[in-house]
């Protein structure tokens, strides 16, 4: 009993010595910024400390328009400020942000994914238009964090030891890693690692075709089969027409391109 009135007596000393009151209380008194931490010192230091633009955009009393105990809307809703985007649709603002006072202080719990769309639409039309088994993860299994990047070879194995991960990248698109693609630079023994024989088969072959390398023939994309004159240089026309003819098949004559016999 003594305790309380103690703290009552106290809290009235406050006010007085404020020279302020709660704007919503006490007519005739009004309440600035700087009056809150002598009763709140945590909000305000947090708020020195990571407020962003809560901090230099808005003040304490922008968004706490009332006081307890004649003020009942206390707290404000963040549509009060922030609407007309689909993220400002979101549900629970706070099951992320989750401290009005260190706004960009995120928790990302959970498997994520539909809310990032609001803001990374592309990712998300790339991952769900070129089905893989990153499709069926969730956005922030991979991006523990918002802005982390993460490194391919904290889930798979390399196909090569010298492999890192730009090279993993330079085929694998990653919102969509079946969609796989390479440049003129990617060198054979990436492709030996799941096609020894044909690495082979060149490797040992005596004609010109051995200095070429796979992406040289196999252009661009994985799997594309090239025909012996789609290479203009330097087979455009290599033989009369009249002998093509009666002999279609390159291979009749030369075997395969790994291993020419001519
Ligand atoms: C004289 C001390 C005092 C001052 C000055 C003061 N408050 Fe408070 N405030 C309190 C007390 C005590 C409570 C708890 C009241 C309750 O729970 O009924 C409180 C509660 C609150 C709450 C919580 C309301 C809720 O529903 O949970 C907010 C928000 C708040 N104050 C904001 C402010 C802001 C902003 C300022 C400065 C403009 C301020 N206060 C200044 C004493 C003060
Ligand atoms: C951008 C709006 C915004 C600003 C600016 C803001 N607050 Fe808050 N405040 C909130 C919200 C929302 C809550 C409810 C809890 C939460 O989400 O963190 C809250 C809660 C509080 C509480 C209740 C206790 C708690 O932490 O839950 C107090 C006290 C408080 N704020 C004081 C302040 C003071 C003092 C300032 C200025 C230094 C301030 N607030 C600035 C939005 C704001
Ligand atoms: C009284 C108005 C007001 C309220 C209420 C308010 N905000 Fe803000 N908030 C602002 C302003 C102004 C900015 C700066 C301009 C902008 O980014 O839209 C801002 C910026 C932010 C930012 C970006 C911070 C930065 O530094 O880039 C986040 C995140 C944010 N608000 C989240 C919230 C959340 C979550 C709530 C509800 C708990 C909320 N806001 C309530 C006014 C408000
Ligand atoms: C699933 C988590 C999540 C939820 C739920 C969420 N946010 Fe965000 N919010 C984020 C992330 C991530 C960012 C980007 C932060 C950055 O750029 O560092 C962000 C940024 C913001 C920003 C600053 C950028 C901008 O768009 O102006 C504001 C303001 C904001 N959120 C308000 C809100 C409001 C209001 C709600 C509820 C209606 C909400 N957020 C719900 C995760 C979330
Ligand atoms: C409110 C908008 C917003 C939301 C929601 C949001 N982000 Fe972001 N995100 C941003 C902004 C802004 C950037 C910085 C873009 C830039 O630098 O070009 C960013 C950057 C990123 C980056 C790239 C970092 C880099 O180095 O390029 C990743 C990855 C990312 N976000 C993932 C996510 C994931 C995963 C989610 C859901 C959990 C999410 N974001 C939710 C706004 C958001
Ligand atoms: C399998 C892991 C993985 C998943 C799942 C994943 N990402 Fe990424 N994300 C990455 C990697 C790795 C990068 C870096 C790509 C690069 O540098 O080319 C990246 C880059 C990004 C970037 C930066 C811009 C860009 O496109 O390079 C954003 C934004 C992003 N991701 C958002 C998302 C969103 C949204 C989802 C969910 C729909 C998602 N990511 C799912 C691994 C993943
Ligand atoms: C957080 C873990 C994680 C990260 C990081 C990750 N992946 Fe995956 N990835 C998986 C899982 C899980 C699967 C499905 C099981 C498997 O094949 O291992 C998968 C499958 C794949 C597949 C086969 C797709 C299919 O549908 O068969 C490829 C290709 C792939 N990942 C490439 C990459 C590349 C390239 C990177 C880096 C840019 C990467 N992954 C980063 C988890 C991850
Ligand atoms: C030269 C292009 C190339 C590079 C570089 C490359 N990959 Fe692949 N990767 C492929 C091809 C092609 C497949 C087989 C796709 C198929 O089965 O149709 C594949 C398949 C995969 C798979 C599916 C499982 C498997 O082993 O068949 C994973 C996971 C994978 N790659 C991860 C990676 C990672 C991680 C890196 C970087 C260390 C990487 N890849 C670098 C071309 C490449
Ligand atoms: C991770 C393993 C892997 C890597 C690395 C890889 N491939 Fe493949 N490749 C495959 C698989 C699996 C197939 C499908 C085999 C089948 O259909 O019999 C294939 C098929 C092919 C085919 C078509 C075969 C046919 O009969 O139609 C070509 C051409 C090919 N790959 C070229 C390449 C080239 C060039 C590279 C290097 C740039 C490469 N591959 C890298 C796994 C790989
Ligand atoms: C001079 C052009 C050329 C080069 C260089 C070349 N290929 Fe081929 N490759 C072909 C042609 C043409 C075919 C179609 C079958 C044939 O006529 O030999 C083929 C077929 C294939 C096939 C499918 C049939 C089989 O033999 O398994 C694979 C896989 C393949 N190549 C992979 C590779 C790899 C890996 C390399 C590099 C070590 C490579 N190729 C280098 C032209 C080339
Ligand atoms: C009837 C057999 C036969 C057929 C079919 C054939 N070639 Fe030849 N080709 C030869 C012979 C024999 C030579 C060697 C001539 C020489 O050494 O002077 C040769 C030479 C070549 C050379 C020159 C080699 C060099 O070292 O300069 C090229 C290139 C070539 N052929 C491409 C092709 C292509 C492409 C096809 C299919 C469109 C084809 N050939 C079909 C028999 C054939």
């Amino acid at each position: 009993m003594r305790k309380k009135t103690g703290i009552l007596f106290s809290l009235l000393v406050l006010i007085i010595y404020s020279s302020g009151a709660l704007a919503a209380n006490q007519e005739g008194f009004s309440l600035s910024d700087s009056d809150c931490i002598k009763c709140h010192d945590k909000q305000p230091a947090t708020i020195a400390a990571r407020g962003n633009k809560h901090k230099t955009e808005v003040g304490c009393l922008d968004c706490h328009t009332e006081h307890p105990p004649e003020g009942k809307n206390a707290i404000p809703d963040c549509s009060v400020c922030h609407s007309d985007s689909p993220h400002y649709a979101l549900e629970n603002c706070a099951s992320c942000h989750s401290d009005a006072h260190a706004p960009l202080d995120l928790i990302i719990e959970g498997e994520v994914s539909a809310p990032c769309l609001t803001c990374h639409e592309k990712q998300g039309v790339e991952v769900k238009e070129n089905p893989s088994a990153h499709t069926n993860l969730a956005c922030n299994e991979c991006h523990t964090k918002h802005r982390y990047i993460p490194e391919c070879m904290e889930c798979h194995e390399k196909h090569t030891e010298d492999m890192n991960v730009d090279a993993c990248l330079s085929c694998h698109p990653v919102h969509m890693p079946l969609v796989i693609a390479y440049n003129q630079e990617t060198p054979s023994h990436y492709c030996a690692a799941c096609h020894g024989e044909a690495y082979t088969l060149l490797n040992n072959n005596t004609t010109k075709h051995k200095d070429l390398s796979c992406v040289y023939c196999h252009r661009d994309v994985h799997k594309m089969l090239p025909s012996c004159i789609s290479c203009k240089i330097p087979h455009g026309e290599p033989h009369p027409s009249k002998m093509l003819k009666k002999y279609p098949e390159c291979g009749q004559c030369h075997g395969i391109a790994h291993d020419l016999k001519n």
